[in-house]
């Protein structure tokens, strides 16, 4: 979800916050065209492990706005049936955020039309890491040997674990870069950029997005099918 800080400086001449709140807009139009539509797995990178080197107003700012939008949000969620998860060191939250994200989730979980993931205090490379640790720990304790490390065991120590790998990612913004973002996961995902920042990212330009995956052919590394 990139661009919210051009779109407010380069469009209205605001603040970078105000660019935030109205990435919130698009969060929930985006989320509703998903469910709408029947996509079953939406997953947004709403703050990075990096993000905490941006400046101390803006942190909080991001952290405030995510407390208040999952308070807000959930009774819409509850009707539209949308279940809501997060993925990252969700831990290193402010409480009241993590607090509020735990209430979400749990207010959220009978929900099946869409599975609704925020990546928070979420990088990869940290992902990947855990998962590292948690297997070397396994096989230092003789629960499972090195040769039973397969793609499919490093897969179960990810946080996506229960979910099936992205078709499509979306980058807003006209930046060409994934920015540390389900390195493991993206391995045969189709990529899709827009020079639209994500505040003005709308319904059209989702349906656009999958438009184009729709039309590319998906080889999984094979050859075309005959
Ligand atoms: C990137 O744009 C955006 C973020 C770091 C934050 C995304 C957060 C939201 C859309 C709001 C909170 C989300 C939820 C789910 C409630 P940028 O700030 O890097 O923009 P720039 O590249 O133009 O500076």
């Amino acid at each position: 979800m990139d661009g919210n800080g051009r779109w407010a400086k380069e469009r209205w001449g605001r603040s970078r916050i105000f660019g935030h709140k109205n990435g919130v807009a698009a969060v929930r139009t985006i989320t509703e065209a998903c469910a709408e539509i029947g996509v079953k797995y939406l997953t947004l990178y709403a703050f990075s492990t990096e993000n905490w080197g941006r400046p101390a107003a803006e942190v909080t700012a991001l952290m405030n706005l995510l407390v208040s939008t999952i308070r807000k949000e959930v009774k819409q969620l509850n009707e539209n049936k949308v279940r809501l998860h997060a993925i990252g060191d969700i831990e290193s939250l402010p409480k009241q955020c993590y607090n509020e994200l735990l209430e979400g989730m749990s207010a959220t979980q009978h929900n099946q039309r869409l599975q609704l993931t925020l990546a928070l205090s979420y990088s990869s490379r940290w992902e990947i890491t855990q998962a590292m640790q948690q297997i070397a720990e396994k096989v230092a304790a003789g629960s499972i040997q090195t040769s039973d490390i397969d793609e499919q065991l490093i897969n179960n120590h990810l946080a996506t674990k229960d979910m099936p790998d992205p078709e499509l990612l979306i980058r807003t913004s006209g930046e060409l870069r994934i920015s540390n973002y389900l390195l493991w996961q993206i391995a045969y995902t189709e990529l899709y950029f827009t020079k639209k920042f994500w505040p003005d990212f709308k319904e059209e330009d989702l349906y656009e997005a999958i438009y184009h995956y729709q039309q590319r052919e998906r080889r999984f590394g094979k050859l075309k099918s005959v």
